[in-house]
């Protein structure tokens, strides 16, 4: 449970804004009266860092500069210019870069704050996995009526068996992220934020909804990828890309109704 310590002013901003109603003002200062969320909402509004939250590391809090934050139209050109990109350069991604990536996830919202993501990154065993989903798929498909969404995957597996070195689902790409969650909002929610981070220094993702499906049925799968009993909801190729895009694609008219 948070903690107020003695810092506290009694100035009341963190009461105002805590979305558990679970601090009140005793004697002059805050004072915590129930478990909460630990949103972390008193820490960041506290100008006196009076809040404890216990569990958490507290040496990656940052000082917010509103100047510091993108502007509008730079953030804008980046959400327009960034594609689903199918083409990769044989390049691995950095291992600092790609904690860049995990950072952006795990800043992102979450339901009831409960940061309940795993980021699973494969790209030093790649090979191993992709020859398990392969495999996979494979025996599943000479038994169709136990697995009726292996259909899905006859168009690749037929690909697969024509050119042993056909990589339609996983693109060539270096390196695939998953994101173990039951939460699919929160999953997508820092599926973006990745994809943003990937964009920002020079990589590019792609959703993978066959891989996403794939992971989850073939046996096996899961436990490599060490889920623990979650849904895997996410999963993006990720890689250095090898086209260039030299325009934003058209999309259609927003559908917004303002009432
Ligand atoms: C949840 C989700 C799943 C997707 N799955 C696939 C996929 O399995 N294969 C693929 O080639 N593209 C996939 N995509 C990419 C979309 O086809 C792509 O976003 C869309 O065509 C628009 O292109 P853009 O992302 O470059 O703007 C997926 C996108 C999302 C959001």
């Amino acid at each position: 449970m948070i903690k107020i310590n003695d810092n506290c002013t009694g100035c009341g901003l963190c009461i105002a804004d805590c979305i558990s109603e679970a601090i009140s003002m005793k004697d002059g200062r805050a004072q915590v009266e129930r478990p909460c969320i630990e949103c972390g909402h008193c820490y960041a509004i506290c100008p006196v860092d009076a809040p404890e939250i216990p569990g958490v590391d507290m040496e990656d809090v940052e000082e917010i500069n509103p100047a510091e934050f993108v502007d509008v139209k730079a953030l804008l050109h980046t959400i327009k210019g960034r594609r689903s990109v199918r083409q990769y350069q044989n390049k691995s991604i950095e291992k600092d870069k790609l904690a860049l990536l995990f950072e952006a996830g795990r800043y992102t919202a979450t339901a009831v704050n409960y940061q309940d993501l795993r980021f699973i990154v494969v790209q030093e065993r790649l090979t191993e996995f992709k020859e398990l989903i392969w495999n996979g798929l494979a025996v599943m498909a000479e038994f169709p009526e136990k697995n009726p969404d292996i259909e899905r995957y006859a168009g690749h597996l037929k690909k697969k068996a024509k050119d042993p070195a056909d990589d339609y689902l996983f693109r060539n790409a270096p390196a695939i992220i998953f994101i173990v969650t039951d939460r699919l909002v929160d999953a997508g929610l820092a599926a973006q934020n990745m994809e943003l981070a990937a964009v920002a220094q020079g990589l590019s993702v792609m959703y993978n909804g066959y891989m996403v499906r794939a992971a989850n049925m073939v046996p096996g799968a899961a436990e490599w990828l060490q889920t623990e009993g979650r849904l895997i909801s996410a999963c993006m190729l990720a890689g250095y890309p090898d086209v260039t895009y030299l325009k934003t694609a058209p999309r259609k008219k927003a559908d917004i109704l303002w009432k």
